[in-house]
């Protein structure tokens, strides 16, 4: 099995002398893992969370860029702006992003291939709505983001990708994906991925679960066969809880 790779992705939370805390105190708690730690900070908090991790094995992502260099894109931020601060990852295409500010699997594709080609490694966000898996349309929800998400994509730039599958239901919800559900469709995605990449590249990929993925039921999703790791929002803004998320597996 792989070792996993365990993200925050702190939303719009924690200004600048609240993400010193939190880093400061995340810092000595993660520092024994084999696991990757990813910190997904707000734009603001990047210097602070660069500075602070330098020496460390904990890794500083954007929570979002631009697929331009620059221009005329008042309030975005282009990849090569993340990459000179010592960004090294960058969500992609999450779901908040696509419900409240017109994110699609076009504009995904434009922006994961732009923060491929400055040197970041995107995590891609995918995942189907509550209706959308009710009414029995999930597996084609997630082939679209797939193969619509990833059209351009070739085979070298999806080996820095990390994927982020994350049911829209689960997030901020409390209602986690049993182990079962999560993996289930992971192992979908992987195949969709396969179809297209291979096998070999597609098991190569890393695919983490997100939504309510917390310091309780992390140790079940972690151990199943194709959660990769994960990527955690409300309980990455407490050190302890995202610690022992890490320490799960
Ligand atoms: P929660 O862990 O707060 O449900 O958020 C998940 C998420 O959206 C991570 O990107």
């Amino acid at each position: 099995m792989k070792n996993k790779i365990i993200a925050g992705n702190w939303k719009m939370n924690k200004n600048r002398i609240e993400a010193e805390q939190l880093v400061t105190e995340l810092i000595p708690l993660v520092k024994d893992t084999k696991n990757t730690v990813i910190i997904c900070v707000p734009f603001t908090d990047l210097c602070t969370a660069v500075k602070l991790t330098k020496g460390t094995n904990i890794h500083v992502g954007a929570q979002n860029c631009h697929w331009k260099e620059s221009g005329a894109f008042t309030g975005e931020i282009a990849p090569s702006m993340l990459t000179e601060l010592g960004v090294e990852y960058v969500v992609i295409g999450h779901s908040e992003r696509r419900t409240y500010f017109g994110e699609t699997d076009q504009t995904v594709l434009l922006r994961t291939k732009a923060a491929l080609a400055a040197g970041l490694k995107p995590i891609v966000c995918i995942g189907e709505t509550l209706d959308e898996r009710n009414s029995g349309n999930m597996e084609n929800v997630l082939r679209r983001q797939v193969v619509e998400g990833f059209k351009d994509i070739t085979a070298e730039e999806l080996a820095n990708v990390v994927v982020a599958y994350e049911p829209v239901w689960a997030i901020g919800t409390g209602v986690t994906a049993t182990d079962e559900q999560a993996n289930d469709a992971i192992k979908f995605v992987r195949s969709v991925f396969a179809e297209k990449y291979g096998k070999k590249a597609a098991n190569a990929l890393y695919i983490q679960y997100g939504g309510s993925m917390n310091d309780g039921n992390a140790k079940g999703l972690l151990a199943m066969s194709d959660i990769d790791g994960g990527l955690i929002g409300g309980a990455s803004l407490v050190a302890t809880k995202f610690a022992t998320i890490v320490h799960s597996k």
